[in-house]
């Protein structure tokens, strides 16, 4: 699939990717799990920079759940650890390509040395403006709605806001993900139709789009098609096809 096919009026300003497969990437090739997360990396490049290629503003990506948690102790401390690597590796791969890094999740749960290094190359690409790479880091939807809860009762217990101020938008801008607009496209590799406790309520109206491809062989080409397809989709948002037209 080449760039020219896609269509620069309709390209998706936000989209979401659920990388998954590693695991059975590595498997097939008879090697621990870990090598797949680390040949996971390139895959994590090429939508980064094809994503900023083609002008998309925003790309969050699933790292790390906070189901993931309940791993073999020994996959999670490589995955942290790859995950200080890279990040320190890629702050240049960033700064080349105008990228400006930000996270969300529970930052507090990740080891000290992980969280330093995010933090340090949030600071450092704090003011690229072409493209927001959003990492989900320690991240569930589910977590980030309870907190959001707490944050709105907490509000409404100090006086603060009214039952009456409790809406859609009030809700919206209490998740950390208020910052960004809904992603219009959502991806998940690795043949799952599942969405394992990502963006809930941003997917709300998201068009999903599966493939088999495991995540460490996903590439720009494979970008592009699912673009190309959410091209060819009607979003209706509840109205009849007529009343688009
Ligand atoms: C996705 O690949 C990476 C993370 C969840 C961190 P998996 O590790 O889930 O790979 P599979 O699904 O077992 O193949
Ligand atoms: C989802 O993948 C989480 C990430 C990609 C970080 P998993 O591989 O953990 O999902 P499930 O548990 O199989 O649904
Ligand atoms: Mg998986």
């Amino acid at each position: 699939m080449i760039k020219e096919n896609i269509n620069p009026e309709r390209l998706p300003e936000h989209i979401a990717i659920i990388m998954d497969g590693n695991g059975r990437w590595a498997k097939e090739k008879g090697k621990y799990r870990i090598f797949g997360h680390e040949n996971g990396v390139k895959a994590v490049r090429e939508v980064s920079e094809g994503c900023a290629e083609l002008g998309v503003k925003y790309l969050t990506l699933y790292a790390f759940s906070t189901e993931n948690w309940n791993r073999p102790k020994i996959e999670v401390n490589a995955l942290m650890t790859l995950l200080v690597k890279t990040i320190k590796k890629e702050t240049g791969t960033l700064m080349k390509n105008g990228i400006k890094l930000e996270a969300i999740g529970d930052k507090t749960t990740l080891p000290k040395d992980c969280r330093k290094e995010l933090e340090e190359a949030i600071e450092v690409t704090k003011n690229n403006t072409k493209m927001t790479l959003i990492l989900a880091l320690s991240y569930s939807a589910k977590w980030d709605i309870v907190n959001a809860t707490r944050d709105i009762v907490k509000r409404a217990i100090d006086g603060k806001i009214s039952l009456d101020d409790v809406n859609e938008k009030l809700i919206n801008n209490t998740l950390t993900t208020h910052k960004y607009p809904h992603p219009e496209l959502m991806i998940r590799t690795s043949g799952e139709h599942r969405i394992s406790n990502f963006l809930l309520w941003e997917i709300a109206y998201s068009e999903l789009y599966f493939t088999n491809v495991l995540w460490p062989d996903f590439r720009k080409e494979h970008l592009r098609e699912a673009i190309i397809d959410y091209q060819k989709r009607e979003r209706r948002f509840g109205k009849t096809s007529e009343q688009l037209a």
